[in-house]
């Protein structure tokens, strides 16, 4: 009691005491995470390392900013299960350096996009949305449709097999040859069309 009468009367005592308290008990509860086979393993053998086209389109993704008004993270709650399919678990994102889940929803959550429209959809709707979506606000990324310059593409699959993504030395040589030709909106509507699709849909 006398200890703790001391503690509350010396705020610097206080402070330092609490963050340690605060840290230790985050460690404990993150730390974990690192090593359960949950949070680390593909959920199934469908979750494969990007194929280089849909690493490239990932970039784009990032680049353009996409994440600053879609998450790629389904909450487990009934509203987002219904309106998006099964909700994100974290085995889906083992390949994923930096993950894009976000929290801000300006447009909707993409998570599960892969495979509800045609790519002839997506193509039309980067270019424009309001070609397809009259009331849309998402901005036009009407430049997209120009050449993939990815001639760092082998640079980044070694990056990226450096924090453990599986990539194999062929994969790596054969990455170059297989952005031969294609357009910048190629590479995001792939990414695009990937997301998601481990998991079977609940609806
Ligand atoms: C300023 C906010 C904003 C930005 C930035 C933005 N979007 Fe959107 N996005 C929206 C809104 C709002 C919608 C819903 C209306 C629509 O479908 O156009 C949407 C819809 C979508 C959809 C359809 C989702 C569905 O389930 O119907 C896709 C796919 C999409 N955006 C991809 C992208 C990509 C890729 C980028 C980056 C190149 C991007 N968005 C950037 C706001 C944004």
């Amino acid at each position: 009691m006398l200890t703790h009468d001391k503690i509350e009367r010396n705020v610097g005592l206080l402070i330092v005491l609490t963050i340690l308290t605060i840290s230790v008990a985050g460690l404990l509860e993150i730390v974990p995470l690192f090593f359960q086979k949950s949070t680390t393993s593909p959920i199934n053998a469908l979750i494969k390392p990007y194929p280089p086209l849909q690493l490239s389109g990932r970039d784009i993704y990032i680049r353009e900013g996409c994440y600053n008004c879609h998450s790629q993270m389904i909450r487990p709650f009934r509203a987002e299960t219904e309106r998006y399919g099964h909700y994100s678990v974290a085995g889906e994102f083992v390949y994923d350096h930096p993950f894009q889940w976000g929290s801000k929803r300006t447009g909707p959550d993409l998570a599960r996009v892969g495979g509800r429209y045609s790519d002839v959809w997506h193509r039309t709707h980067l270019l424009n949305p309001r070609d397809v979506v009259p009331e849309s606000n998402m901005p036009a990324y009407s430049w997209l449709d120009r050449p993939l310059t990815a001639g760092d593409i082998k640079a980044k699959m070694l990056a990226l097999r450096n924090v453990g993504v599986p990539y194999t030395d062929s994969e790596i040589a054969a990455a170059p040859a297989e952005l031969q030709g294609k357009s910048e909106l190629d590479a995001l509507v792939a990414y695009l069309q990937g997301m998601g699709t481990a998991i079977k849909q609940v609806r």
